[in-house]
């Protein structure tokens, strides 16, 4: 497989916690795979590797799906990409004739391809346009923080970044916007570091860190998406199926915690209104193969810093129906 290893070398994407990844798939020869985050193709490489199974990858970003043509030539029928959103993986996979498969995997959050081109405007370490969209449509940062009032970016960045100095983040916004347009991501993190200090260690010692990544969720809707995605992960896998996500920060693992805590017919975390509506007989729809979260090794954190806060958590599909269609509780 050495094309491929040369290809995801030049990538720069080093892909985190992909062997315990697809150790829980349970790849076998025949089966059917949803890789719903494609980036740089290390979880789809290690898929089709393991087994002559079938895989069908997903990505938003139409520069991910341009480097996918490695694999369509090394595996040829066996692979497919498509460029799309994974809270839309059923109608993607049904203009392909798939309705259920054995297996999800979600490795979230931003390849590092995207973080570390300047010109995608997702990182405060090079200067670059202020845009952070995984898929080079709709709104872009530079928008956002030219228009939005003082209270809507003060709410974004403490609920996105749980920056506590959002609101101060949000006034040296507007004061600096009022004299120039904010376009640069350099200048906006030059902002951010004047009002907020440095912390002493930690994993978001610049103080630019949690405001970047609170503009770049809300963008890109990366907590809805997540909540559609486990959805219809639960509605196309096939009883005995395995779904497994990779969670970068406490937000997106929360949501995944809370969707299977749910599913497990588990209470906590489900507000009492919700569970007045719902009928006290909903049959658990998953079963818990992680109990506690796998985290990456202390040799792969040394080799990789950007596995340091990844989290992997499995479950498998039962037998009983899906849950309605409705956001759950979070
Ligand atoms: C952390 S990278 C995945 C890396 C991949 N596992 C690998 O081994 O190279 C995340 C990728 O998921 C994509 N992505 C994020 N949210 C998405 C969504 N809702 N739908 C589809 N792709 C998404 C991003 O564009 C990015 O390419």
């Amino acid at each position: 497989m050495q094309v491929g290893a040369d290809v995801l070398a030049e990538s720069a994407h080093l892909p985190v916690l992909c062997k315990e990844s697809i150790d829980a798939l349970n790849i076998r020869d025949g089966g059917c795979y949803v890789d719903g985050t494609f980036g740089a193709g290390g979880y789809s490489l290690e898929i089709l590797s393991r087994a002559k199974c079938q895989l069908f990858s997903l990505d938003r970003d139409p520069v991910a799906i341009d480097r996918a043509d490695y694999l369509v030539r090394e595996f040829g029928d066996r692979f497919s990409i498509s460029q799309g959103c994974f809270g839309e993986m059923e109608v993607l996979l049904s203009s392909l004739g798939v309705d259920s498969v054995d297996a999800v995997v979600l490795d979230l959050g931003v390849s590092s391809p995207q973080i570390d081109n300047p010109e995608r405007g997702f990182s405060f370490k090079f200067d670059g346009p202020l845009d952070m969209r995984m898929s080079s449509e709709g709104v872009t940062a530079e928008h956002i923080v030219n228009t939005l009032s003082e209270a809507e970016l003060a709410d974004i960045i403490y609920t996105y970044g749980e920056e506590r100095l959002s609101r101060r983040v949000s006034r040296a916004i507007i004061l600096a916007r009022s004299k120039e347009r904010i376009t640069r991501t350099a200048v906006l993190a030059d902002i951010i570091r004047k009002v907020v200090p440095r912390r002493k260690n930690g994993r978001d010692n610049d103080p630019a860190t949690r405001t970047f990544q609170a503009l770049r969720i809300y963008i890109n809707d990366e907590l809805g998406e997540l909540k559609r995605g486990l959805e219809a992960a639960e509605r196309i896998l096939m009883p005995g199926g395995r779904l497994a996500v990779v969670a970068f920060h406490s937000l997106e693992d929360r949501c995944v915690k809370k969707f299977l805590a749910e599913r497990l017919g588990r209470n906590n975390g489900v507000s009492r209104h919700a569970l007045a509506r719902e009928p006290s007989s909903r049959t658990a729809s998953f079963k818990l193969i992680t109990k506690k979260p796998i985290y990456p090794t202390f040799l792969e954190v040394q080799s990789n810093p950007r596995a340091r806060s990844a989290r992997l958590r499995v479950a498998e599909r039962t037998t009983a129906p899906s849950w309605p269609r409705r956001q759950f509780n979070d």
